[in-house]
């Protein structure tokens, strides 16, 4: 190992970090971050970065935020944490009173004709810490609404191939990445996949594309929602109906950002709806603007009867969440003290008052009216930026959704074939914009850009020319 009396010498000594192979992680001196600012992070040696996947998908407004920092200190300086077991508080109780404003846009009300089915609203906010323990709380609540409410029986849970709702027992349960999860097949629970939306790669796409840069998805017949209908079907015959539905609204993320064409969600929603099954949207990634509206589900008119925040709740400054949920779901947990119908569960930090202040103030930056426009702008030119990579011929597919992003690398755009894992080739991609001052992590051969909100338009150009000189430099002629 290198000599290095520095903090990069501390860490590779002692902290083993998240999703990392150590023996390689400990090959190289790494990049530690010592400030940031904005869309940019600064390392041990004075180099500045464009923070490309936000911080892990959490970060809205930037670093240093002087609104969320400002909010942060006025409440450090009346307290910092208190136990939401058996005591209230003031910035988690005007937080839920926001979050329930915002989540009941009256957009997702007005479509509905008499007659038809009229989404839940969402009055009750249950504080948990992550997007897992969020993802945990809506199944805890599904599963005890299954066992007390009129559908009886054992819960039984429907969610996409390729899912991931994070890495609690259940969340895994419910996801479907086998190089993460088949490790722990012996603790889950069994849970129903069903075919995902990917366009992509559909097996009822025969068509190929003809030019590289128009790709479109013909000969659609809607067959993924049909697989869907047959599964509810089945159920329904079986009488053995689900208890709750699980998805991503509009794009999976770590599924390699897959977006959902327009119209699916809406289309199974509606079936879950016909046949009484909870629609739990997994909203961690697409929350909070990420995908245009405030909330992904919104845009395809869609009320789950369970939201499940995180990452962007505080901005990116600390760690917590929320799950949203109806009054028909929390009555089924009202009773006598003795009747046991209370909802055992919760975390040490539920409520916490200085993650609570920084959603608070990360929300009020997001609702403004001219943010809502800037973000708008940054997509678009997000989207005009990345356009230009159909000219490369290892570039297969481009995804994105508002101001989500993923770039999916081929052999051949043709040919549609896949890099073999051991080639490292988003690994070698994001090293090399790492090099030229951009930060993202890919998963497997699809490169993630995320930009924060804050970023201007020609960070958002930067970000996508490193991506472009990267991707020439380790796929170019030859060089596989
Ligand atoms: C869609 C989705 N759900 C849940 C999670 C888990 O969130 P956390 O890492 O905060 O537990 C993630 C994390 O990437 C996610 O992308």
């Amino acid at each position: 190992m290198m000599k290095m009396h520095t903090l990069a010498e501390k860490d590779l000594q002692h902290i083993w970090h998240p999703f990392t192979q150590m023996s390689e992680w400990m090959k190289e001196e790494p990049i530690v971050i010592v400030s940031g600012k904005g869309a940019l992070l600064t390392d041990q040696h004075g180099r500045r970065y464009l923070d490309g996947n936000a911080s892990i998908w959490t970060n809205l407004h930037g670093h240093g935020n002087a609104v969320i920092n400002r909010a942060i200190k006025k409440q450090l300086s009346k307290i910092s944490h208190s136990s939401s077991l058996g005591l209230a508080n003031e910035p988690a109780s005007l937080l839920a009173e926001q979050f329930v404003k915002v989540a009941n846009p009256a957009a997702v009300y007005r479509d509905h004709a008499e007659g038809k089915p009229v989404n839940p609203r969402l009055e009750k906010v249950f504080f948990s810490d992550n997007g897992s323990t969020a993802l945990e709380t809506a199944l805890k609540l599904a599963c005890e609404c299954a066992k007390r409410g009129k559908m009886g029986g054992a819960p039984r849970f429907l969610s996409l191939e390729n899912a991931y709702h994070g890495d609690t027992v259940g969340a895994v349960s419910l996801g479907q990445v086998d190089l993460f999860h088949q490790a722990y097949s012996d603790l889950l629970f069994p849970t129903q996949k069903v075919m995902s939306p990917c366009c992509y790669r559909c097996p009822f796409n025969r068509a190929k594309p003809e030019r590289a840069d128009a790709r479109t998805y013909r000969q659609c017949h809607w067959e993924c929602v049909q697989k869907v209908g047959d599964l509810f079907d089945l159920a329904h015959k079986d009488r053995k109906p689900f208890t709750g539905f699980v998805f991503e609204p509009l794009i999976q993320g770590v599924a390699g950002m897959v977006a959902h064409p327009e119209g699916w969600l809406r289309r199974v929603a509606a079936l879950a709806r016909q046949a009484k099954t909870l629609l739990i949207a997994d909203e961690v990634m697409t929350g909070f603007g990420r995908t245009g509206s405030t909330f992904a589900c919104h845009q395809e008119g869609i009320q789950p009867d369970f939201l499940c925040l995180a990452k962007g709740m505080t901005g990116g400054y600390l760690p917590m969440a929320a799950t949203l949920t109806t009054r028909s779901v929390f009555d089924q947990f009202l009773g006598s003290y003795e009747s046991l119908k209370t909802f055992f569960h919760g975390h040490s930090y539920t409520g916490n008052q200085l993650g609570a202040s920084a959603s608070l103030a990360s929300l009020g930056i997001l609702e403004d009216p001219d943010n809502v426009v800037t973000r708008k702008a940054l997509a678009t030119v997000l989207g005009q930026q990345l356009d230009k990579l159909w000219k490369l011929p290892w570039v297969g597919d481009i995804r994105r959704v508002g101001l989500i992003a993923g770039v999916e690398l081929v052999r051949d755009w043709k040919s549609r074939e896949a890099w073999p894992m051991q080639d490292q080739v988003g690994i070698r991609v994001c090293r090399e914009m790492a090099r030229l001052g951009v930060l993202t992590r890919p998963i497997g051969n699809v490169i993630v850009l995320m930009p924060p909100y804050c970023c201007s338009k020609s960070q958002v150009r930067r970000m996508v020319s490193a991506l472009t000189t990267s991707i020439k430099k380790v796929l170019g002629e030859g060089k596989l």
